[in-house]
């Protein structure tokens, strides 16, 4: 045996990463993804305004221009309002005339990108935007924009490394927007999603645990919770189950302890009743005639008693023994249950024998015999448990004819008939009695042989009192070398 076999089923532990972490993690992933996907346009709408707010900014320079004599600035002025602008040069065109704000003393680097702002589309702007944060050179641009009052266009040329280092912060300002955002968002949905679901599925988890080490106790049963959504109907369903079970467990449990007590009174009546045997032994060599009438029919009651505790006892479970079927007369067997019923002639409840004359079943004889006694007995015992009794019409009839391969029998009485219960369990054990003192088992018993017979059982309708019929098969198998040996016989 292995130490895991030897210490039992493991304890169920809670998973370690359970659904609340996923989902925490997953939300924070989600409002992420949605994040990136804001930030694409916002930071090439961010480029877009940035330079159109230079192109503002130079306009008025451009006015410093269009007033100054011959168009002519002052280099000292015209580094001042460049560095203001932030830009290398500006040009204008107005009409005919082109406008250049430069020093004098400064050369322009050659100029890499141009971008004119007068059309601008969001899908170039997008591309624009990500070549120029992600390259690092250090290049100069010419940006293109609409001129003050009429112009034809403005020319800034300028740097742009400014550019990139503001949209690299804006970038970075974002980024932590996004996290305080998608941490906030998870925190929520989290919050809300633990309390929905994950909570009370925790507690049926925890419950079907429970339950599953020890199903017997009724504290184990989860009490449902007063919800009208999924999770409630889960808990009530689970709850109806748990009941059933815990009901089921226990009407088993009850039936397993009566298995055990039925076989030790089993073993004790068997050694009761052999001792009784040896009495009736002695008995048998009275000379006495009424002792000798009635000596071998005790004798035949103890063996058959002291058999069916035996194979009761050797088959150990609440089933029978195969049938060992011969062919029997079915006449002489009706008559020994009436005899031991001790109907006498001046009884009260009159007894019907109406068997076909020689009519021959292939039966175990004591087991066909046990079933009729048991239908015979609860016949009687409905007829003397009603109140109004009719003593000159109660009785019991039965009846046997073969039906081809069939035998036939029936038994109906003019009792009160089946209640019900009775009717609502008919044939299943410790369920349908009715009687005081009843087990229940009589008909189950009766049941489970005439099957083992390949038989049927059932009741009739539509009858006076209770009709039960019964119906016993020959042997299919042996049926043509029967034949056989009758012709031949
Ligand atoms: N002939 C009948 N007429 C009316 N009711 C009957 C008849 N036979 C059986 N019943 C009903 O069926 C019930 C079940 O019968 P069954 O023989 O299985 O159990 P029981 O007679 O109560 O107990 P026991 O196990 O001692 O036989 C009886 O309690 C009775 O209510
Ligand atoms: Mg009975």
């Amino acid at each position: 045996m292995t130490d895991e076999a030897a210490a039992g089923p493991q304890p169920v532990r809670a998973p370690r990463f359970g659904l609340s972490g996923k989902l925490l993690l997953l939300t924070i992933l989600f409002v992420m993804i949605a994040e990136v996907l804001i930030y694409v346009p916002l930071v090439a709408n961010f480029r877009v305004n940035w330079l159109r707010d230079h192109l503002e900014v130079a306009k008025t320079a451009a006015l410093v221009l269009e007033a100054a004599p011959h168009g002519m600035v002052p280099d000292p002025l015209a580094k001042k309002i460049l560095a203001s602008i932030g830009a290398r040069a500006v040009a204008m065109k107005m009409g005919d005339t082109h406008y250049m704000l430069q020093p004098s003393d400064v050369t322009l680097p050659p100029v890499a990108d141009v971008f004119d702002m007068r059309s601008v589309d969001q899908f170039t702007a997008i591309i624009d935007a990500f070549k120029m944060m992600f390259s690092d050179k250090k290049d100069v641009m010419r940006v293109v924009g609409p001129a003050p009052m009429g112009g034809e266009y403005i020319d800034l040329v300028m740097d742009e490394r400014p550019l990139r280092t503001a949209m690299l912060r804006y970038s970075g300002d974002l980024l932590l927007m996004s996290l305080l955002i998608s941490g906030f968002t998870a925190a929520l949905v989290y919050l809300a999603l633990h309390y929905l679901f994950v909570r009370p599925m925790r507690r049926i988890t925890d419950n079907m645990i429970a339950f599953r080490a020890d199903p017997e106790n009724a504290d184990r049963i989860i009490a449902p919770a007063v919800r009208a959504d999924e999770i409630g109907t889960a808990e009530r369903e689970l709850a109806a189950m748990q009941i059933e079970l815990a009901s089921m467990l226990h009407a088993k449990n009850r039936l397993a302890a009566l298995g055990l007590a039925v076989s030790k009174i089993n073993h004790d009546l068997r050694n009761l009743l052999a001792s009784a045997q040896l009495f009736s032994d002695r008995l048998a060599k009275l000379p006495d005639p009424t002792v000798q009438r009635f000596a071998p029919k005790l004798m035949q009651a103890l063996e058959r008693a002291i058999a069916f505790c035996q194979s009761t006892l050797s088959y150990g479970r609440l089933q029978e023994p195969p049938p060992d079927r011969r062919e029997i007369l079915l006449e002489p067997l009706v008559e020994e249950v009436h005899e031991t019923l001790h109907l006498g002639p001046d009884a009260s409840i009159r007894w019907i024998s109406a068997v076909e004359r020689g009519l021959i079943v292939e039966a175990d004889y004591d087991q066909l015999f046990r079933i009729l006694l048991n239908l015979a007995r609860n016949a009687v015992q409905a007829m003397e448990s009603r109140a109004s009794r009719d003593p000159g019409r109660d009785q019991i009839r039965i009846t046997g004819r073969r039906e081809g391969a069939v035998v036939v029998i029936e038994m109906s009485d003019t009792g009160p008939g089946f209640s019900e219960k009775a009717r609502a369990h008919l044939f299943e054990a410790f369920q349908g009695s009715t009687r005081t003192g009843g087990t229940g088992l009589g008909l189950a018993i009766a049941a489970e042989l005439v099957r083992a017979h390949g038989g049927e059982i059932r009741l009739v309708e539509g009858t006076i009192g209770a009709t039960l019929r019964l119906t016993i098969p020959d042997r299919a198998v042996e049926l043509s070398a029967h034949r056989g040996a009758r012709a031949h016989g």
